[in-house]
C-alpha cells in the first residue's frame, strides 16, 4: 500500500471527454469546447455539462432551451482546441464546422463530428462558477461509418480524451464490462 496524500479540493475527475458545445446565439450556430460532460440519466435519456456563466454559450442555451454535444475524433484537435480558446463574443465561429439542424430545429450539430447528441435542455442546477445544463437527448445523428450494430463504435469515432490540459486519443482495450468482475473471489 502506498502512503496518500491530500491534494486540496479541486473539480477534479480523471479523464474526460472534449466535445463541442452547439448553441444557436443570436441566430448563428457556436461552438464551445466542454471537457466537464458526462451522462446524467439512462430513461430518459440524458446528458449533461457544466458550462461558466460567462460563456456566450450559455446565452444560447438560455436563448432557445436547446444545445447539442458533437463528439469530437482525435483528428480534430485543432478545430476543437481553437473552440476552447476563442469566445463567439469575439470572433464568429459559425464557419469552423458546417452546421445542421435535426429534429429541434435550433441546435445546431457539426457535420464533421462523428456523432452529434441533440439535446432540449431540461434543467439547469447553479453550482456557482458554473451552471449544469442537463439535456434529454432528442435524438443521436452518426456517420454511418462511426456505428457498429446500431451503435457507436468507439475504434471508429476515436474521440478525443482530455486530462491535464493535453489531449489523448482512447488507449487499449483493458477489459469487459459486466463480465470481468465475474472471476472476483473474496
Ligand atoms: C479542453 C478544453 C475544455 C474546456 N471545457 C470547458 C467546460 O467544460 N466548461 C466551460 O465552461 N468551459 C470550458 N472550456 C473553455 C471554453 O471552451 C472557452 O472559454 C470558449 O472560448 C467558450 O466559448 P464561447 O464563449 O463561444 O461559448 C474548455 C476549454 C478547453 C480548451
Amino acid at each position: 500500500m502506498t502512503g496518500k496524500i491530500t491534494l486540496g479540493p479541486m473539480p477534479y475527475m480523471s479523464v474526460m471527454p472534449a466535445v463541442l458545445v452547439g448553441s444557436n446565439v443570436k441566430g448563428k450556430p457556436n461552438y464551445m469546447t466542454a471537457a466537464w460532460a458526462t451522462v446524467a440519466s439512462m430513461a430518459p435519456p440524458m446528458v449533461c455539462v457544466a458550462i461558466n456563466k460567462v460563456r456566450y454559450t450559455a446565452q444560447g442555451i438560455e436563448e432557445n432551451k436547446t444545445f447539442s454535444l458533437n463528439v469530437t475524433s482525435s483528428n480534430q484537435v485543432i478545430e476543437t482546441d481553437y473552440c476552447g480558446i476563442t469566445s463567439g463574443s469575439n470572433k464568429d465561429k459559425s464557419g469552423v464546422f458546417t452546421s445542421f439542424y435535426g429534429k429541434l430545429g435550433t441546435a445546431p450539430l457539426a457535420q464533421e463530428c462523428p456523432v452529434n447528441i441533440e439535446c432540449k435542455l431540461f434543467s439547469s442546477v447553479d453550482c456557482g462558477s458554473h451552471l449544469l445544463y442537463i439535456g434529454e437527448v432528442i435524438e443521436i445523428h452518426a456517420d454511418e461509418n462511426s456505428v457498429t450494430d446500431g451503435k457507436p463504435d468507439i475504434r471508429k469515432i476515436n474521440p478525443i480524451v482530455y486530462a491535464q490540459a493535453t489531449y489523448f486519443d482512447v488507449g487499449a482495450e483493458t477489459g469487459k464490462a459486466f463480465s470481468d468482475g465475474k472471476k472476483f473471489q473474496q
